[in-house]
């Protein structure tokens, strides 16, 4: 049965640097409540180009840097120092904070594939299962509905009994490491940074309810999913 998504879950912004306005706003709250109730901040960055003025804000904030993890939901399989990898952007992004740079905990996308996703999934299964894997969890939308790394028909889509998966992506870089389908239950809340005209047909299905066969459909089914849409990915017809 597919379970309409209602649209309280979609914020249409009036473009990219509003979507980052409001995407820094829920971060910093969502940081804030962390760093009080636990005394710790756990984000999974997205990767891909939307986030970067989302990340350029996050620098200029107020934050005790040393009590937040920022980690990934997924990479590409190059080198750290890769134009394509996306810790390299997110160190780009977050330069003018040094504090923030130093908190970056890379998927380690040099390595082969399975030897990368179980280094990851074995530094976060130290998370104790009790406890949210991560406070928010930054994803990402493709136009093919895929989120993190998780693309149609991939293999990492079935996986069910670990953290982070070896995926293959339809464009270069083919090989990447992403978080799976049970990692983002286990994030506390899903955020959706959404630009980008492509995108607009697939967000047109998931706003109507269907869009099923996505796998960003799965995970927007998480009970605390939400999505900052840019007006350019909104679909005219909503
Ligand atoms: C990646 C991403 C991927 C990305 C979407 C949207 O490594 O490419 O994690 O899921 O978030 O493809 O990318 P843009 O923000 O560049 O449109």
């Amino acid at each position: 049965m597919s379970m309409a998504l209602t649209s309280p879950l979609f914020t249409r912004c009036a473009d990219a640097d509003e979507l980052a306005r409001a995407a820094a706003t829920v971060i910093v709250a969502a940081a804030h409540e962390a760093l009080t109730l636990r005394g710790h901040f756990r984000l999974a960055l997205s990767g891909g180009r939307t986030p970067h003025a989302t990340y350029a804000r996050l620098a200029r904030a107020e934050l005790d840097w040393q009590r937040v993890d920022l980690l990934f939901s997924d990479e590409r399989c190059v080198p750290a120092d890769h134009a394509d990898s996306n810790f390299n952007r997110a160190r780009a992004a977050f330069a003018a904070q040094p504090a923030a740079v130093a908190r970056l905990l890379r998927m380690p996308g040099e390595l082969p594939p399975a030897d990368g996703a179980r280094a990851y999934a074995a530094y976060l299964q130290a998370v104790p299962p009790s406890a949210p894997l991560f406070d928010l969890c930054l994803l990402g939308l493709g136009g093919d509905g895929h989120c993190a790394s998780l693309f149609p028909g991939d293999r990492a889509l079935q996986v069910e009994d670990q953290l982070v998966a070896a995926a293959r992506a339809p464009v270069a870089p083919h090989d990447r490491l992403t978080l799976t389908f049970p990692a983002l239950a286990r994030s506390a809340q899903l955020l959706f940074l959404v630009a980008g005209a492509d995108k607009a047909p697939v967000l047109a299905e998931l706003l109507a309810g269907g869009g099923t066969q996505y796998p960003a459909a799965r995970a927007a089914r998480h009970p605390h999913a939400r999505f900052l849409v840019s007006a350019e990915a909104w679909p005219a017809s909503s």
